[in-house]
């Protein structure tokens, strides 16, 4: 058995690596996800305003998009209704995966990484309260107004990590990576390693919408179980993380070639079961198919992470 002190250099050189692999993809790569479509992949029903606290590859305002119109107008759909938005292109059938398959998907970009919610050390973020009862000393912490945009993103997001799990899910939001590895660790009683998408190489022009090609047989990634973490719309990097504990989840490592990208290798994860699911995810608009009657696959945006304990 390794010592105490043994462990904890290996975490730590974990975390460095990790931060490390996604500092250096956000470097060499123009590709982000951030926009807050994580969300989507929660298995309720998710209003999809994200405040603008993250990037779309067409905004144009300030860190958070808080003074851009555009911005502004991208969010004023309305959210049920919301199929015409690119960015739920993520959903596909598990049917799907194999060589040659032709997909419209959006993998938007990375404009500036520094508009991306800025990942805090632990003790930083354990020292702004993160709780819905604290949320206008949050708000004023924050300098947003009450009635603004990025409140109404906040109170989401808070009341989203504070929701009891659906039936057969554990879940829980993270608002730093050591908390994130802490807690994957405690749900696997083992050691966890990350896996994320990751762009290859795409041209800085491409569109975050584009058809897409499955390059290569798509590589089943065995995990005994898996943790989803997606980013949340927030001020800073929130995770909200869950597991499935009684249907099946199915990873998968998928080679996608489009036009104006080499290559994207695509992490995506198939629920096997989706009849608890809220009959009104997008994810069953987007497929034509009703809870329950087949599997719902989707990719994972480039900032989500995917943990798995390790071998
Ligand atoms: C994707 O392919 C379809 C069918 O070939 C085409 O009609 C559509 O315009 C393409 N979309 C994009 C965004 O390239």
């Amino acid at each position: 058995m390794a010592s105490p002190l043994a462990r904890w250099i290996f975490l730590f050189l974990q975390i460095s690596l990790l931060l490390g692999l996604l500092e250096a993809g956000a470097r060499s790569v123009i590709g982000d996800g951030g926009d807050g479509v994580g969300i989507q992949m929660i298995p309720r029903r998710q209003p999809r305003d994200d405040g603008g606290f993250s990037t779309h590859a067409e905004k144009e305002g300030g860190p958070m998009g808080m003074d851009d119109p555009k911005t502004m107008k991208h969010h004023m759909h309305d959210h049920d209704s919301n199929t015409d938005d690119p960015s739920v292109h993520i959903f596909f059938n598990l049917e799907d995966l194999m060589v040659g398959k032709r997909m419209l998907l959006y993998f938007p970009h990375k404009t500036d990484p520094s508009r991306t919610p800025r990942l805090l050390p632990r003790e930083e973020a354990e020292s702004i309260p993160f709780t819905s009862t604290k949320l206008s000393s949050i708000l004023s912490f924050f300098s947003f107004p009450d009635d603004s945009r990025q409140a109404r993103a906040m109170a989401n997001t808070l009341h989203q990590c504070e929701l009891e799990p659906i039936k057969g899910e554990l879940k829980f939001c993270a608002t730093s990576m050591e908390e994130m590895l802490d807690r994957t660790h405690q749900i696997f009683a083992t050691e966890s390693r990350a896996l994320a998408t990751t762009y290859i190489s795409m041209k800085k022009t491409a569109k975050a919408l584009q058809n897409y090609t499955v390059l290569e047989t798509p590589k089943q990634i065995e995990a005994r179980r898996m943790i989803g973490c997606h980013t949340m719309p927030y001020p800073y990097a929130v995770y909200y993380c869950h597991i499935q504990l009684q249907s099946e989840t199915r990873l998968f490592q998928v080679a996608l070639g489009g036009a104006e990208v080499d290559r994207i290798d695509a992490l995506a994860a198939c629920h096997m079961d989706t009849s608890r699911w809220d009959r009104d995810h997008v994810s069953f608009k987007v497929l034509h198919i009703e809870p329950g009657s087949a599997p719902v696959c989707h990719f994972f945006p480039v900032d989500n992470l995917v943990w798995v304990p390790r071998q």
